[in-house]
């Protein structure tokens, strides 16, 4: 026979036991229902409302960020643009931790509210604007840093925007996705993702001539992104353009014109190309 003061026990936890079964049990009676849609809701319509996106949502690690902003060398009062912002989070870091400024552009007004809340909250709204706008609409021209988490095939249609409107030496990158046969100039892995570099490369093919002390020769020059190889004539004589390299607008590479190999090294500045040493004594102009 169990004792009374084990009864009490058993009858007091029952009871408690109840309490909090009606308590529940009250508390779901009382929520409130779900709102209901309107009578004339068109889900069709709603859908066909929703912004066509040609790239999904998906935000990108923060360390990956870093990485991202770390190799492209984002630095206080560059312009970063970032297309298809999503949450703001890769500028919101570039101007919180690096004072940069810039603008991100996303196609969904729901991301862009979000974004423009995030940047308040990070005291950076002042520096970083997020706007609704369609990615393939926007200029690029401003920008020292251009940011992509975006798709491989969205990054092939931007690559000739960012190859003509895009100042030389712009830097840009890309979380994950390659640009097809611009190859990278940097490439690195962070975890199970990658973070690729290019440097917008200046244009610099075509002909040139090149004068160097009392020698002159005409270079063609075949490019292709920031890889060229070229031909020089001078003096009735041939020579090939050797181990050629841009990156930017420095360029550099190797030629004989009859006096052994030379190295040219200098920066492409418009229609003229300049040496680094001032000194070096040669200059090459475009030739129309
Ligand atoms: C993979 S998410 C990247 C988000 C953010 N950049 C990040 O790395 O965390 C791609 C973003 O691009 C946006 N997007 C897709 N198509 C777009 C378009 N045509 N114009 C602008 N934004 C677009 C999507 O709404 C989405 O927010």
């Amino acid at each position: 026979m169990p004792s009374r003061p084990f009864l009490r026990a058993i009858l007091v936890g029952a009871g408690a036991m109840l309490v909090l079964v009606l308590a529940f049990l009250l508390f779901r009676g009382s929520s409130a229902p779900e709102p209901a849609l309107p009578e004339n809701f068109d889900t069709a319509q709603f859908v066909a409302g929703r912004p066509k996106l040609d790239a999904p949502y998906v935000a990108t690690d923060l360390e990956v960020v870093d990485a991202m902003l770390g190799l492209a060398q984002v630095r206080p009062g560059d312009h970063v643009i970032d297309l298809g912002s999503g949450d703001g989070r890769i500028l919101i870091a570039a101007a919180r931790s690096l004072g940069a400024g810039g603008l991100g552009v996303d196609i969904d007004p729901v991301r862009v509210r979000e974004a423009q809340a995030n940047a308040r909250a990070a005291g950076v709204a002042a520096r970083v604007a997020f706007r609704r706008q369609d990615l393939f609409d926007t200029p690029l021209a401003e920008a020292d840093v251009l940011t992509l988490y975006l798709l491989p095939e969205v990054n092939l249609r931007l690559r000739p925007r960012i190859l003509t409107q895009m100042r030389p030496g712009t830097r840009v990158v890309s979380h994950d996705f390659d640009m097809g046969e611009w190859r990278p100039d940097e490439r690195r892995r962070v975890g199970t993702a990658t973070v690729l570099l290019w440097i917008v490369p200046a244009r610099i093919e075509g002909s040139w001539r090149l004068s160097d002390g009392d020698r002159s020769a005409t270079l063609a020059l075949d490019q292709q992104f920031q890889a060229f190889i070229g031909t020089a004539a001078a003096d009735g004589r041939a020579a090939r353009v050797e181990q050629g390299s841009l990156s930017g607008e420095a360029i550099r590479f190797l030629l004989d014109l009859g006096e052994g190999r030379r190295v040219y090294e200098g920066q492409v500045e418009g229609d003229a190309i300049v040496p680094a040493n001032p000194r070096a004594g040669w200059r090459m102009e475009r030739m129309r």
